[in-house]
């Protein structure tokens, strides 16, 4: 199909946390071999387009690849490669990310899917222009503030918890300014691998185990993931027919298909049997939101990212304010940096749940106190490098959201057009229905507006600014950024698991950017996390899929503690994925013609966090 005007209204048109198993990676390139066509590097070494009957030993990897030309850096190997052939092909990394995201619909689809949202940000190398795609899910026109006062779990469970599917509607608005590939041949890879059948990942299948309940008490689930009778296991291939029509309708037809056709007629009609109150006219009437992305210059950096109702990027501009502000050289460094670290987090958690949609709230103060170095002053003056406070000290108002789930890829294309996506279905499997018409997974976004009549762990009220309203958007904590320095493009990252995004992807880019860390360290480092409430540092202690152990060193343990900090060890976390681009010898040095700037192009380096059990990709 061809592009369409951009003002038609609607044709503008997922953490996880448990994994353990035992498995063979080499099996996973076998899989990619055979479900794409076309590879690219893949991690560790350069594998032969044609041996399809077979693979290198050598492909065996650490997460990290290396390539002048483009690179993603996706959460399973097969979604990251993908994403490389699409890039090979000379696509767009707006093309690329297309075909990625319907890849990690399919293979985790306890993370995202079409039945989701999220936000993506793009830069154009050329213009230096960075656009803010915000295609998160809405609250239905006949949701209201008190709709689950009767019964608070409707908001989590069940057809009801769904909000206006986005996913679709951003991909393609995206790809209407940016793509250069047809737009059916970028579901082709999708649809193969969930027509053709899918190997179950280590990753997949903890989840499929831990949430099995969820899975078995769905029909709809319980087909396409527990077909005979129990949790599909690592290593078994799994089927969605559905969903591969789904997406054949949507690949020949567009998002109108979803939007406005037969595949959102199916959809609906399942929600509302379900007990939803997703209407056609709901989704004719999604619209994705198109801004230019908010920019923070921190620490010799320009970070962009996305503006409200996501969390993430003001968060993170918050935190980096408090840290820069130290007149040591490095306030983030070691130890001591660590603490500072908390404290900062501790503050940016109490604020940002002031948040909410712009559209609905006036949120103005809160977001230019938040991107405000002089307000990160007088927050860093509350903040002492030989004790922590209680909790109350913090001046918490509110309760926290607690998301979930989530997907995060980044992806650097042979032009240096950068792209950093999460997307997620929310809570692992969403609201735990899967539409039997159309095999798409139903989010359970509503779950992240705050209610009047919630008693939250934490005994504070909920948040005023993110109550339900018609067409709203729910607080997100998704922080895709991307990296510039000296006008040119230094890094692409972000990551997935809820309310642990914001430290993750802040730690990632200290470790990196602030500390030097090599880029497969700074994302393997182990992270600690705080939440305000309870008034406890939680730090990583757990071993990944592949055997590594991460675990916070005793020598910081201690000087937490020593600091009245009450730890907590945590098996799980954020999840990141990271690209930085280095420029000490660039290949090439494009001068723009119309606006005499120039592009550089260096070395890119691309690293899947070894959590999730990711690999990148390159060609
Ligand atoms: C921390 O240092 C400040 C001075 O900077 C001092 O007033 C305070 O008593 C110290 N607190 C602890 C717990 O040592
Ligand atoms: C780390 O986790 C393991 C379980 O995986 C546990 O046995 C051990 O006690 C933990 N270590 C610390 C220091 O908490």
């Amino acid at each position: 199909m061809g592009k369409q005007s951009l003002e038609t209204p609607f044709l503008n048109p997922a953490e996880d946390t448990k994994t353990r198993s035992k498995w063979r990676p080499t099996i996973w390139f076998f899989i990619s071999l055979i479900s794409i066509t076309f590879l690219c590097y893949t991690v560790g070494g350069k594998l032969s387009p044609l041996s399809l009957n077979g693979w290198k030993e050598e492909t065996q990897s650490d997460g990290i690849v290396e390539s002048l030309e483009a690179v993603v850096a996706a959460d399973d190997a097969r979604c990251s490669e993908i994403g490389a052939s699409v890039l090979k092909d000379g696509g767009h990394a707006v093309d690329a990310a297309v075909a990625v995201a319907l890849c990690g619909g399919v293979v985790n689809p306890m993370a995202s899917g079409i039945g989701g949202g999220g936000f993506m940000v793009v830069r154009s190398a050329d213009t230096s222009q960075t656009q803010a795609f915000d295609f998160r899910e809405t609250a239905p026109a006949a949701a209201s503030q008190n709709m689950y006062q009767n019964n608070l779990d409707e908001k989590y469970n069940g057809a009801l918890a769904m909000g206006v599917p986005g996913e679709i509607a951003g991909l393609y608005e995206a790809w209407l300014k940016y793509g250069r590939r047809p737009w059916k041949e970028l579901f082709q890879p999708a649809i193969r691998l969930v027509k053709d059948g899918f190997l179950v990942a280590p990753y997949l299948a903890n989840s499929l185990s831990g949430n099995a309940d969820t899975i078995m008490k769905d029909p709809g689930l319980r087909h396409v993931y527990a077909p005979n009778g129990k949790v599909l296991q690592a290593g078994e291939t799994c089927y969605n027919h559905q969903l591969g029509l789904s997406l054949e309708a949507i690949a020949e037809g567009g998002p109108e298909a979803l939007y406005n056709g037969a595949i959102g007629e199916k959809l609906i009609s399942d929600v509302q049997s379900g007990g939803g109150i997703l209407t056609m006219d709901d989704m004719r009437n999604y619209k994705v939101k198109v801004t230019d992305a908010v920019e923070v210059n921190t620490m010799g950096f320009t970070i962009l990212g996305m503006p409200p109702p996501s969390s993430g990027t003001l968060g993170l501009a918050m935190v980096l304010n408090i840290l820069n502000g130290y007149e040591d050289t490095n306030g983030a460094k070691g130890a001591l940096g660590l603490h500072r670290f908390i404290e900062a987090l501790k503050h940016m958690f109490s604020y940002r749940i002031n948040l909410g949609d712009p559209d609905f709230v006036d949120i103005s103060k809160t977001t230019s106190d938040m991107l405000s170095p002089s307000f990160a002053d007088k927050i860093r003056k509350r903040i002492f490098d030989n004790t922590t406070f209680p909790s109350e000290y913090y001046l918490p108002r509110w309760s926290q959201i607690q998301d979930h789930g989530t997907s995060h890829f980044c992806i650097v294309d042979a032009d240096r057009n950068a792209l950093s996506m999460t997307t997620t279905v929310n809570y692992p499997f969403g609201g735990g229905v899967l539409s039997q018409a159309t095999g798409i997974l139903l989010n359970n976004e509503m779950a992240d507006f705050s209610v009047p009549t919630e008693v939250s762990p934490d005994s504070l009220p909920p948040s005023p600014t993110n109550f339900i309203r018609p067409n709203k958007r729910p607080l997100s904590s998704m922080t895709p950024i991307i990296i510039v320095k000296d006008d040119q493009l230094a890094g692409v990252l972000g990551g997935s698991g809820g309310l642990y995004i914001i430290p993750a992807v802040i730690q990632v880019f200290l470790n990196h950017f602030v500390l030097g860390m090599e880029p497969l360290d700074a994302i393997q480092s182990p992270r600690v996390y705080h939440k305000l409430m309870p008034n406890v540092v939680y730090y990583e202690n757990w071993t990944m899929i592949d055997g590594d152990h991460i675990e916070l060193s005793n020598y910081r343990k201690k000087f937490l503690k020593e600091r009245g900090h009450q730890l907590e060890s945590k098996a799980g976390g954020g999840v990141s994925q990271l690209i930085i681009q280095t420029l000490n010898k660039p290949i090439e040095n494009r001068k723009m013609s119309y606006n005499h700037k120039q592009v550089l192009k260096g070395m890119l380096t691309a690293v899947s966090d070894p959590r999730k059990d990711g690999k990148p990709a390159a060609c």
